[in-house]
């Protein structure tokens, strides 16, 4: 069997998507009843974390636990790990390729998922790469795209706040593209705009895309609201981001301009990018895209696994 790194959202098919989400309704059960089979019985699974995160640590190891693998896990690695001391990622990725059957990283570099999984001799899983990619984030967020709009072609999707450092956005537009019609705004400050690199790819693609700097007017059209929070730790400069951190707030005024049956999603952390009085709209999604997490990555570790 070829083994199967998860590094980049570029790298699946229709095909590959479909095998996933395929398997989330027995992800659901198995999650939901403990007395059911267990396919990954036998297996441990490494979770190596460089960079803060509750979602993607917790779920993808409630997810290796619900299917009956083992874990072992370091959070804050640069502390807690041998990283400290000065070990590089590959040597990190080779000694842990020695004890575990799959590594799950994040990490703030860019490429480090790919540098171990060039050396790591167990499949390797970006759980996070700097402001690149974060794919298993990429294919839940796609799937509850799926599940709450019932299509994943002929859609507006409006990316706002932080577009410049989002590895959400980075990972889901990828996806998206494989489908027909999809609209795409990129609302941000002009400080926090999509590079030059990322706008050629767009183009390259032939990708229908917008860049604007204000919320109100698209909001009457789209399918999709994808709220981001603007990314700290990625500043250099404290009094830039205090310059744009506040750019753009959801309120309950600009909900009540959506479509009935759009949908408002996060990746969380949230900060205060959506006032919490929204939680209780149904079309706020963003609990229920969390809780899809665990299944998706349930599901992403079975097709890790050829199960
Ligand atoms: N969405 C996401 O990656 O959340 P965490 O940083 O909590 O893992």
């Amino acid at each position: 069997m070829i083994m199967k790194h998860i590094l980049n959202t570029k790298q699946f098919s229709k095909d590959d998507i479909e095998q996933i989400f395929s398997a989330v309704p027995e992800m659901e059960k198995i999650a939901a009843d403990g007395s059911v089979k267990k396919p990954l019985a036998g297996k441990l699974i490494a979770c190596v974390f460089y960079e803060p995160s509750t979602r993607t640590r917790l779920s993808f190891e409630t997810a290796a636990l619900r299917l009956g693998a083992h874990i072992i896990s370091v959070e804050d690695a640069t502390e807690n790990s041998s990283a400290h001391k000065g070990e590089t990622i590959e040597d990190t990725a080779r000694t842990l390729s020695c004890y575990a059957d799959a590594i799950v990283m994040r990490h703030f570099e860019v490429g480090a998922a790919e540098r171990a999984s060039k050396v790591a001799s167990k499949p390797v899983i970006n759980a996070g790469d700097g402001a690149n990619q974060h794919p298993s984030q990429g294919l839940l967020d796609l799937y509850t795209i799926k599940n709450e709009e019932g299509r994943l072609d002929n859609l507006s999707i409006a990316f706002v706040g932080d577009v410049l450092n989002s590895r959400t956005l980075k990972s889901l537009v990828p996806l998206l593209i494989l489908y027909p019609n999809n609209t795409f705004y990129f609302i941000s400050p002009r400080e926090l705009a999509l590079d030059e690199n990322y706008r050629k790819y767009l183009q390259d693609n032939k990708v229908n895309f917008k860049e604007i700097n204000e919320l109100d007017g698209v909001l009457p059209q789209v399918d999709v609201l994808y709220m981001m929070r603007v990314q700290k730790e990625r500043f250099k400069n404290p009094q830039d981001y205090e310059k744009v951190k506040d750019s753009f707030l959801l309120k309950s005024a600009h909900v009540k301009k959506l479509k009935k049956t759009a949908i408002i999603m996060h990746p969380l952390p949230r900060v205060n990018e959506i006032d919490p009085a929204i939680d209780g709209d149904s079309r706020a999604a963003y609990f229920r895209q969390a809780q899809n997490g665990l299944f998706v990555r349930m599901a992403l570790l079975l097709y890790v696994f050829g199960k």
